[in-house]
């Protein structure tokens, strides 16, 4: 079997010998300068250096083996060769060699270190356009090399153009594919019609930059290669499934030990087991990045949950205990990635404990979701079946309405495509447009109850951030001196302080205001973590969170706010990290605002 210890030690070797640098992988997850969520190529990182900036090395020969998550796929992965994340082996030249190198190393590596054939390889390039002209150059360097003719193509750009899709300001060009066939056939006269001819990686030559309107060229002529170290090493073991690779072996060899289930002979269990190892495993990099994340119900955490949310769902399909998962990640840690990602092994107990908190969460929704899933499905089967009696002619509805799917997502925390796949495998679509509108109108409702709950916070700056953290723990304060039956009945938060109303049986004396005032200060001065979680409603309240909230229901997950022994209410945030992050506060006026409620106006400075 060829490793991908290996094929990543000859990738990086090779590049060295013709004085590439190693400058070894960067996160996964995207730095907000172009707008793209987690890392999608080995270039990210280097767009600064493609631009004309020169790298801090020094060096314009560059080389590394880099993590890429792509998620837009997310649906394909159950098949044989689609991933959520890869690993893409790439090397660059920062203006310095261009075409002619390029395309001999490209050549050579396949051709010389991994022993392709040379007259089996099929190259792509660019046909032109008004933008970048027709690439003969690379197409005449590529034959001299010695790729048959007959085996050299020119396409469009929808084929031969490299961009980061979705952004502007990024360096851009035509490229150089590279394409090797699945199973042989007699000739390449049905490339462009079949597909048993496999991209393995490809030679961008960038030399544009993306603008709003256009391309304009670039100073430096860079090349950006980017070659796929999963798919490489699926056709170096001549195999045609993904996750036969030293990769997944171990994972899908344990999911069939404790499933008692044939990857080979069961064809659902085999999705099922592809889906889990899959998902796993771009959840214990995204964990485990050096700008690891969590599972969250905005941005990349929510991708991140929905990874995780879909793996325990398979893990039910598969028949086997969703804590299994942590298994499988120990798998990826130990045994494939720890040595090539150290970071894993140092992180592996903190990744393991954050993938089993989202077990836990989700496992205690998702029977209930399940069984709300199947409410509604005989719902619509009976009224269909009684309107198609009444009327012989009625369209049947095939749908689950929106609303219903945003009340799985909602309440029972269902990402929108479990309930598609859910409706799929029922024969059933789901209608996302009113979902979406769902969505904005819940959006809506909630902003406007915030706004009126926590009055003048709408605005989040940092100053008003900090205010509202204090009003969490001067209500702690007051609930302590006065009793638990002490709430929140009115808060306006302003750039220059805090108004807060309680109810009160009296005016404060000159005393409690001072202990308040020192409740609120030493916790402040103890430098107590602000952390916020999602749970259940009903585990919220069991783990005595309280606050101005309405809960749909018992499950409906919901934020919580907790300030170490101090606090711990549900709260839509957003808080301070840390309370030291405070100041000092200090009460400026102490009054009446209607019968038994008392006004307290603070500042924090
Ligand atoms: N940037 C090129 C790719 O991602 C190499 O395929």
């Amino acid at each position: 079997m060829f490793t991908s210890k290996e094929l990543r030690n000859k990738w990086i070797k090779f590049y060295e010998s013709k004085g590439h640098l190693n400058v070894g992988a960067v996160s996964l997850i995207g730095d907000g300068t172009t707008g793209v969520m987690f890392n999608v190529a080995g270039m990210q990182p280097l767009m600064p250096y493609l631009l004309g900036k020169p790298h801090p090395s020094g060096k314009k020969r560059l080389c590394n083996v880099q993590g890429c998550v792509r998620t837009v796929d997310i649906e394909s992965v159950g098949d044989a060769t689609h991933f959520t994340f890869f690993e893409m082996m790439g090397n660059w030249s920062l203006g310095d060699y261009f075409k002619k190198e390029k395309t001999a190393w490209t050549f050579e590596f396949l051709t010389e270190v991994l022993g392709f054939d040379k007259d089996k390889i099929c190259s792509t390039v660019f046909c032109g356009n008004d933008a970048a002209p027709r690439d003969e150059e690379t197409a005449k360097l590529l034959h001299d090399l010695g790729i048959k003719k007959e085996n050299i193509f020119y396409l469009p750009k929808k084929d031969n153009w490299w961009e980061l899709e979705g952004t502007v300001g990024t360096p851009c060009g035509p490229d150089n594919e590279w394409f090797y066939p699945k199973e042989d056939g007699k000739d390449s006269s049905d490339f462009l019609t079949s597909d048993r001819f496999v991209e393995i990686g490809n030679d961008v030559y960038m030399q544009y930059k993306k603008t709003a309107t256009g391309y304009v060229e670039l100073e430096n002529k860079n090349v950006d290669t980017g070659f796929g170290l999963d798919r490489l090493l699926l056709f170096l073991n001549g195999l045609d499934d993904g996750y036969k690779t030293d990769l997944f072996a171990g994972a899908i060899a344990h999911l069939e030990k404790i499933s008692g289930k044939s990857y080979e002979k069961d064809e659902s269990a085999k999705k099922a087991m592809r889906i889990i190892a899959d998902h796993t495993r771009t959840a214990v990099m995204l964990i485990g990045d050096v700008n690891g994340i969590v599972p969250l119900n905005t941005g990349a955490g929510y991708v991140l949950r929905r990874l995780l949310r879909r793996a325990i769902r398979y893990s039910k399909n598969l028949g086997v205990d969703s804590k299994e998962m942590l298994s499988v990640a120990k798998i990826f840690i130990e045994d494939v990635y720890g040595e090539a990602y150290p970071l894993l092994m140092e992180k592996e107990e903190y990744i393991l404990s954050e993938i089993e908190k989202e077990i836990k969460k989700f496992e205690a929704t998702l029977a209930a979701g399940i069984k709300e899933f199947e409410k509604t499905v005989t719902g619509l089967e009976r009224k269909n079946e009684f309107m198609s009696l009444k009327d012989p002619a009625y369209q049947k509805e095939t749908a689950i309405s929106g609303k219903q799917a945003f009340r799985l997502y909602d309440t029972f925390g269902f990402p929108l495509e479990l309930t598609e796949e859910l409706a799929s495998e029922r024969g059933l679509s789901v209608d996302k447009v009113g979902f979406d509108e769902a969505f904005k109108a819940h959006q809506e409702l909630s902003k406007a109850q915030a706004a009126a709950a926590k009055g003048g916070l709408t605005e989040r700056t940092e100053m008003t951030t900090k205010y509202h953290t204090a009003t969490h723990i001067m209500l702690a304060g007051l609930r302590k001196m006065f009793g638990n039956k002490t709430e929140q009945k009115g808060s306006n938060i302003t750039e220059e302080r805090l108004r807060f109303d309680f109810n009160c049986d009296h005016k404060m004396t000159d005393e409690e205001l001072k202990s308040l005032e020192e409740f609120v200060n030493a916790a402040i001065k103890r430098a107590i973590p602000v952390v916020r979680e999602e749970l259940p409603y009903k585990d919220a309240v069991k783990a005595g969170a309280y606050g101005v909230f309405h809960a749909d229901s018992e499950d409906q997950i919901v934020s919580v706010y907790t300030i170490g022994d101090v606090d711990k209410q549900i709260c839509g945030g957003p808080h301070v990290k840390n309370t030291f992050e405070l100041g000092k506060f200090k009460i400026t006026k102490e009054e009446s605002s209607s019968s038994g409620i008392r006004r307290i106006k603070a500042v924090l400075k």
